[in-house]
């Protein structure tokens, strides 16, 4: 998507030097930073501490940490050490391993000399399907909303309600849970987005409104209590969200405070729906509250805040007392039933085993 006048993605190798570079999201909205990542420390930093996030987003930047790995040293010893350090880096988003296995089983195959060549061709494959992937979302997503636009609101705008960023920010380009939103624009639909603050990380406040702002897509900041007093009043016609990792049953994990609003939209009648690229399923899991692990990460994203001071300054402000511990799970599952549909590359699905083969029934064999 477009910075000012340039097109950008969240990753992508310079093509004169073929340096890979990365937007560092932990500077948005008040900075924005693009940085170079040299070594496979830096790639696992990147992850781990969240200078790129979201599911898609961290498979790719794990592929092409593998890719620098291999341009050093292409030896199994080098390629397993890159797998270990990109996979502890974060638990619970499965395109990281989705991604990892990929760059494994196309690497192991060949001999020494050619896996340089080879990773980054395989890392620039994985980024480039991903931007289509997420255009396919869209258009299957641009259906849905068009449904709403045409049967409940004529003439008026389709409220939609996102949690976290599943934005392009989050993926290569596009988005998921506004690649719909993105392509709705494109069709001329009035939309307007509420935008779920997301603590602790504050993903919404300062990735998706960056997002909305720099697509001029009309939209309101919420704070994460305000959803289903919404939902209670007509004003969301629908929740769009993303997810880290999808169940072979469609049980969705996704940011925390998802399996709330999940809870109100079901109290309310609103249509749940969850986009996502066929990468983020979990086949081989199939009760996503048991067998999902949580991350959990450190109280001091809840204890302190970070944003900008009307002096211009940016930083962190301690919002608790001192002693106050914060408690810091990060994503929540959502059960199938509680999902309207789950928007893929191939179309909309039922969020059921059965759902998700007749889409991918490649995967028959396996469930
Ligand atoms: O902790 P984050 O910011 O990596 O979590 C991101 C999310 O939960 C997104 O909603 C999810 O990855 C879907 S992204 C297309």
């Amino acid at each position: 998507m477009k910075v000012g006048d340039t097109h950008y993605r969240s990753i992508w190798q310079d093509t004169a030097t073929g340096e890979i570079r990365i937007i560092d999201q932990r500077w948005l909205p008040h900075e924005f930073r693009v940085v170079t990542l040299e070594t496979l420390d830096e790639f696992a930093t990147a992850i781990r501490d969240m200078w790129v996030r979201g599911a898609p987003l961290i498979g790719a930047t794990a592929a092409y940490g593998v890719a620098l790995q291999m341009a050093r040293d292409p030896s199994d010893k080098a390629l397993n050490e890159a797998y270990d350090v990109l996979h502890a880096t974060r638990p619970t988003a499965i395109n990281l391993r989705w991604a990892l296995d990929e760059l494994r089983a196309t690497l192991t195959a060949l001999p020494a000399d050619q896996r340089k060549a080879a990773a980054i061709a395989k890392a620039a494959q994985i980024a480039d399907d991903d931007v289509e992937t997420n255009r396919l979302i869209g258009v299957h997503g641009l259906e849905i909303i068009k449904k709403i636009a045409t049967t409940k609101k004529p003439g008026e705008a389709v409220n939609i309600l996102t949690h976290c960023n599943a934005g392009w920010l989050a993926t290569v380009d596009w988005g998921t849970a506004t690649s719909p939103m993105y392509h709705a624009m494109e069709a001329g639909i009035p939309i307007h987005v509420w935008v779920d603050e997301t603590r602790p990380r504050n993903q919404g406040a300062q990735l998706t409104a960056w997002e909305m702002v720099g697509n001029s897509i009309p939209h309101h900041l919420i704070v994460d209590n305000a959803g289903g007093h919404l939902m209670q009043h007509g004003q969301v016609d629908m929740v769009i969200v993303g997810t880290d990792r999808t169940t072979a049953q469609g049980d969705v994990c996704n940011k925390i405070g998802t399996y709330l609003k999940a809870l109100a939209a079901a109290d309310n009648n609103v249509p749940f729906y969850v986009a996502l690229p066929s990468s983020t399923v979990d086949w081989t899991v199939h009760d996503g509250v048991k067998e999902i692990p949580i991350e959990e990460r450190d109280g001091r994203e809840v204890t302190h805040i970070y944003g900008r001071l009307e002096d211009g300054s940016t930083g962190f402000a301690q919002i608790s007392p001192d002693g106050t511990p914060g408690g810091n799970p990060a994503f929540d599952v959502t059960p199938a039933r509680m999902v309207t549909g789950l928007i893929t590359e191939r179309g909309v699905a039922e969020a059921s085993a059965e759902g998700l083969l007749a889409l991918f029934p490649e995967r028959r064999s396996a469930a």
